[in-house]
């Protein structure tokens, strides 16, 4: 292992930019306060590299927007926060247009500087924090959209020696809140520097099939939506039942939505007439709303000290203030383990624990 006066050597040497025990509490958005011994802010894919070549013992973490994590300590080693920026086109003719978009790129504001362009594809991803370049991971996805739909390669580096590669959509192994970066042999292995995404031009379809966002286009009086028309709903539904992390820590939903088999849903529907469920692609396979197990469990809206169930949602859970990481887990494993005593199903964290 390195001493402190070797690490401050290399990074006076290299330039980079660099802070030393620092607190994490405005990089993740459960507002947890842990410290990390160092944080480099990444701008360049040489900066990255020199790191690589110069701490190859480290302990390396790979921070975006802090939106999809849930620290239980503190970080021994060096949180690397995504910072590489730019958009460009790689090619387009009358009815796509693809382009390279490096990944420390603010997830939302592509999505809005699309939309403002008029491209059609990710308008219904609007609002959605965090970073580009962590999209792909676990396939983000809202209002019948993911991020699948429109990416053509992602573009990484290996955090062990530096080398490029590249996976297309199809390496990358996508399914629902799911890819071959989400792999547990495959955590923290690739740095993604830059995706690459195809948009539409002309003779767009928009999705509007989820009835919230009709019922918002609906009150609005508008019969011929524009991509801004999508996302603006978008936007609207969210705000009004996701807590803004700003004002109060959050990850999203801290569960992913579970599936189950046609003959276990059948049996729940004896007791739950009103069980909410979607079809997939697999016909004796449902995929269940987290968020009405837990509210039917009666947890909506709970606190237990400095954490919580959201009152508007109950797949999100909530840091009210001062909140540890390891509250918010026991919180989790106790919804965990009584919705598994409940319904006999388990419930898997979408959020990553550090
Ligand atoms: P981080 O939290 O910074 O990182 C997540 C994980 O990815 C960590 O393990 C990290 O080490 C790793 N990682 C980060 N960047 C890289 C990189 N460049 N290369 C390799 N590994 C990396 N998600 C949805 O899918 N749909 C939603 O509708 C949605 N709504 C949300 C609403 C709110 C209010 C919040 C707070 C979250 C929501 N999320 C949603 C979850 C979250 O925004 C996404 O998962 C997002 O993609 C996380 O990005 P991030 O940059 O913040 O990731
Ligand atoms: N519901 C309740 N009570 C609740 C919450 C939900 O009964 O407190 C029921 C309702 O019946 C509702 C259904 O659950 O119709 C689904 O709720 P919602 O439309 O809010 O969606 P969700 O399944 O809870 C998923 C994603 C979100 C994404 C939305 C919109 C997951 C784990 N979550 O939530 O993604 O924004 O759909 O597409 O798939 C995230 O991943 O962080 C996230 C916010």
């Amino acid at each position: 292992m390195l001493s402190l006066l070797q690490v401050l050597v290399i990074f006076a040497t290299n330039k980079q930019v660099m802070q030393k025990n620092i607190s994490l509490k405005n990089y993740n958005t459960f507002g947890i306060d842990v410290k990390a011994d160092w944080l480099a802010k990444i701008e360049s894919e040489e900066q990255l590299l020199t790191i690589i070549d110069d701490l190859p013992d480290m302990p390396k973490l790979i921070l975006g927007g802090g939106s999809n994590v849930l620290f239980l300590q503190d970080f021994k080693g060096i949180v690397l926060h995504n910072e590489i920026k730019g958009i460009s086109t790689i090619d387009e003719d009358d009815k796509y247009i693809r382009l390279y978009v490096k990944g420390g790129e603010n997830w939302h504001d592509l999505v809005m500087w699309t939309v403002n362009n008029n491209y059609g594809g990710i308008e219904n991803l609007a609002l959605i924090p965090g970073k580009t370049g962590t999209a792909p991971i676990q396939n983000i996805g809202a209002y019948g959209v993911e991020i699948k739909d429109v990416v053509t390669k992602v573009h990484t580096i290996d955090m062990q020696n530096g080398t490029p590669k590249t996976f297309d959509n199809k390496a990358c192994e996508f399914g629902y809140r799911q890819s071959v970066f989400k792999k547990p042999e495959n955590k923290g292995k690739y740095f993604i520097n830059a995706i690459e995404i195809k948009l539409q031009k002309k003779g767009y379809r928009l999705n509007t099939k989820y009835g919230a966002i009709q019922q918002v286009l609906i009150e609005k009086k508008i019969d011929i939506p524009t991509i801004k028309d999508v996302a603006e709903a978008v936007m609207q539904i969210r705000r009004s039942k996701l807590p803004d992390p700003k004002q109060t820590g959050n990850a999203g939903s801290f569960f992913k939505n579970p599936f189950i088999k046609r003959s276990q849903l059948n049996y729940l529907q004896q007791y739950y007439p009103d069980i909410p469920f979607y079809p997939t692609q697999d016909t004796h396979i449902f995929k269940i709303p987290a968020g009405w197990l837990i509210d039917q469990a009666g947890w909506k809206g709970k606190r237990f000290g400095n954490v919580g169930v959201h009152p508007a949602q109950a797949l999100v859970l909530v840091n009210y203030g001062g909140a540890k990481g390891i509250e918010i887990k026991n919180l989790a494993e106790r919804i965990t383990e009584d919705i598994f005593q409940k319904f006999g199903i388990y419930l898997h964290p979408e959020v990553n624990y550090i």
